[in-house]
């Protein structure tokens, strides 16, 4: 079943994870270990068709999602970008607006720099049923900023605020040139065959209120439009985490075609807030995966019952956790297939 085959739910809600590749499958490790350097396994198109598919082995999902990382886009902008393991990506840092200038902006060249994930997306095609949708994704403009403004991940993510206030020419300049680039880098996993797209806005919550139209809004509406009105039959899946009280201005604004949510937002508000036109998606706690069991499915119960009569697709608030046990994965997608029972 694809992630948008239904208009009204009953049973039979469409199913997959963010995350749903990686270290919490025995497999994934075993692969991984192939190619330490994660940037390298990334940009390893049999590796990343493989890493994609391992999930799709084990449990009956209705999507795959190409692996990768939103990493990937300034590091085709030729920004240094490694991934330490156990800590984390560091990223030699953008510290003042003459940074803008050392990366390379050139659309052409930078299409040359994402080709190996637009080929692992080639090869998932061409290996899964037309049922089986294929993602493709970015990071937000903001999400990516914390990133290559901070050097690598944060609490806070001070560096980029900090940069925001002191800079804002500079900084919107950042997120209108990443819109125009991240626009093109999905039409181009699109044509790579990508069914569906998804906009990683991870960091949303962190944003300073008087910065949330240029740096929120107004990017995600221009994706939200383009892709309406240039690719109608591909829907984007907008995930703006953590915003929860500009959730109403914000559909309202962006106009999504489809909205991830999180844990921390109340589904039974979503569902009688956000219009039907809008395929809501999520919003499971994460950690209840790792739990299992009756705590599991009761919490899982909590959204199939929040969403019955909204589009719906079942995921959850955030990423698969690298603890999870496998086992409560099949659990899961078995429980929400039958309908929560
Ligand atoms: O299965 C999938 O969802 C597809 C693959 C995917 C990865 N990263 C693989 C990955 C996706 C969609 C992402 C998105 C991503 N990457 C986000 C947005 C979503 C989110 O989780 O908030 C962000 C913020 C990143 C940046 C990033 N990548 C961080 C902060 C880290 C280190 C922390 C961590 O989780 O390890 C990564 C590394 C990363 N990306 C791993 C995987 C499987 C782990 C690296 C490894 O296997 O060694």
């Amino acid at each position: 079943m694809g992630l948008f085959s239904n208009p009204k739910t009953g049973g039979g809600v469409p199913i997959w994870f963010m995350r749903q590749a990686g270290r919490y499958l025995p497999e994934y490790r075993a692969l991984r270990a192939k190619k330490p350097d994660f940037l390298t396994f990334c940009e390893t198109p049999d590796l990343a068709i493989e890493a994609t598919l391992q999930p799709l082995n084990r449990f009956p999902l209705d999507a795959a999602v190409i692996f990768s990382d939103i990493l990937i886009v300034p590091h085709a902008l030729g920004q240094r970008v490694d991934f330490i393991n156990g800590t984390g990506p560091r990223l030699s840092p953008l510290t003042m607006p003459s940074d803008i200038d050392t990366l390379m902006w050139d659309l052409d060249t930078v299409k040359t720099r994402w080709k190996p994930t637009l080929e692992a997306l080639t090869g998932v095609r061409s290996q899964i049923g037309a049922a089986t949708d294929l993602i493709g994704f970015v990071g937000a403009p903001w999400t990516l900023l914390c990133y290559m403004i901070d050097g690598g991940g944060s609490k806070t993510f001070s560096k980029t605020k900090q940069f925001a206030h002191r800079y804002p020419g500079a900084f919107q300049d950042l997120i209108t040139r990443l819109t125009h680039i991240l626009i093109a880098y999905l039409e181009d996993q699109i044509a790579a065959g990508a069914t569906v797209l998804q906009v990683f806005d991870s960091w949303a919550s962190l944003i300073p209120h008087p910065l949330i139209k240029s740096v929120l809004m107004d990017p995600h509406r221009h994706i939200s439009l383009y892709f309406q009105e240039k690719h109608p039959n591909v829907p984007v899946i907008f995930f703006p985490r953590g915003i929860g009280g500009y959730l109403e201005p914000y559909v309202d604004y962006v106009k999504p075609r489809a909205l991830s949510i999180d844990e921390m937002v109340d589904p039974f508000w979503v569902s009688s807030h956000v219009p039907d036109t809008v395929t809501i998606q999520g919003g499971l706690d994460p950690n209840v995966v790792v739990v299992g069991g009756a705590a599991m499915e009761n919490a899982a119960r909590v959204y199939l019952n929040a969403f019955c009569g909204h589009p719906f697709i079942f995921n959850l608030g955030h990423g698969l956790l690298p603890e999870t046990p496998p086992e409560n994965v099949a659990a899961l997608v078995d429980f929400v297939q039958k309908g929560g029972m």
